[in-house]
């Protein structure tokens, strides 16, 4: 990692005076945040609104079965962006089974933020197996990754910074950043209240996966599962797990986390949606039967009922349509 120029306040007034120049144009949608604490201006509010509207037809769009997750994130971000002074930064932890969606969302919400998305210079991913591998390095990567997030947000106060499998960070890296997300006005002279966090984890899968299946054997419809009744069950288990990175982690409970968002486990339906897209997206015209095919090269769990796509959609960009 290397640690970017921290240009501290001279930036920072910079960036006040004139955030859309000094941000990517798309990042408008957090600068709008910013400038409206200062111009407090309806044209401002209203552009808020356009960027609601796209981040909500995008998930509708693009995103298969996660209502859930469409509702939280949508509410979630644009309530920030909206916030002219934000209190903390936004804190995302998304969980679910693998090939669900949580980097495919991610990558949505960059998109929609920043004109170069996940490219962005404003945009920091971290992904525990490359960035701490080894256990016994905590002490030095606990160091590193506060000057980074400092040297950035310093740059950059709309810095978005996302970790990936943050159930194989050594137990307890995750906490070291515990005073960036928590109520400071400022520390050592930078606000940290305009950036988002967002952590993505298989943490909390196997019981997401329970409630789901719970509510499809008693015949309700997936669409009936409440965030409230997932959001427990998260937070619960992975506050309690010694494997899913926030073991005991302070960030849970000191209420560090604003929004926990439950990733379902994908259905053969589901599976079938993405492949139409992924044939559209190749350039192949949908045909139904290799859409079958392909969906049914996938196994699905538990033995009896195999209602859950084990790898979700996530071989299907590498299918074979021919
Ligand atoms: N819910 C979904 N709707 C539409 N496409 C999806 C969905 N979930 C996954 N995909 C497709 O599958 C690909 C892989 O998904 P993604 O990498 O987001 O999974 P993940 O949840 O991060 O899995 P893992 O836990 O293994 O990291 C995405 O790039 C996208 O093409
Ligand atoms: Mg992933």
């Amino acid at each position: 990692m290397k640690l970017r120029s921290a240009a501290g306040a001279a930036l920072g007034l910079a960036l006040l005076l004139s955030p859309v120049r000094a941000l990517e144009p798309v990042s408008m949608g957090l600068a709008l945040a910013g400038t409206a604490a200062i111009a407090g201006s309806l044209f401002l509010c209203s552009l808020a609104g356009v960027f609601v509207t796209a981040l909500q037809k995008d998930f509708q769009k693009r995103l298969f079965g996660q209502h859930l997750v469409q509702k939280v994130v949508v509410k979630a971000v644009t309530s920030f962006l909206n916030n002219a002074n934000p209190k903390k930064p936004l804190t995302l932890s998304l969980h679910g089974w693998t090939g669900t969606g949580k980097n495919y969302v991610s990558r949505i919400i960059a998109e929609n933020i920043y004109k170069a998305g996940l490219n962005s210079k404003y945009v920091h991913l971290f992904v525990s197996t490359l960035h701490f591998p080894h256990k016994s390095k905590i002490e030095q990567y606990m160091e590193d990754l506060q000057s980074w997030i400092r040297g950035n947000v310093s740059d950059c106060a709309q810095s978005m910074f996302i970790f990936d499998e943050v159930d194989k960070m050594p137990p307890g890296l995750i906490d070291s950043i515990k005073p960036f997300l928590d109520y400071y006005e400022k520390l050592d002279g930078v606000s940290y209240q305009e950036a988002i966090f967002i952590f993505l984890s298989n943490a909390g899968a196997e019981k997401i996966t329970e409630v789901a299946l719970d509510c499809w054997r008693s015949g309700k419809k997936r669409e009936d599962i409440s965030l409230k009744e997932l959001n427990d069950v998260v937070s619960h288990s992975v506050f309690n797990n010694k494997n899913s990175g926030f073991w005991h982690s302070r960030l849970i409970d000191r209420n560090l986390i604003d929004f926990f968002v439950p990733f379902l486990p994908l259905e053969y339906k589901h599976v079938k949606m993405c492949v139409r897209v992924e044939m559209e997206t190749r350039g192949y015209p949908v045909d139904e039967d290799i859409v079958s095919r392909v969906a049914d090269e996938i196994t699905y769990f538990p033995e009896e009922e195999k209602l859950y796509s084990r790898k979700g959609c996530k071989t299907i960009p590498n299918a074979d349509f021919d």
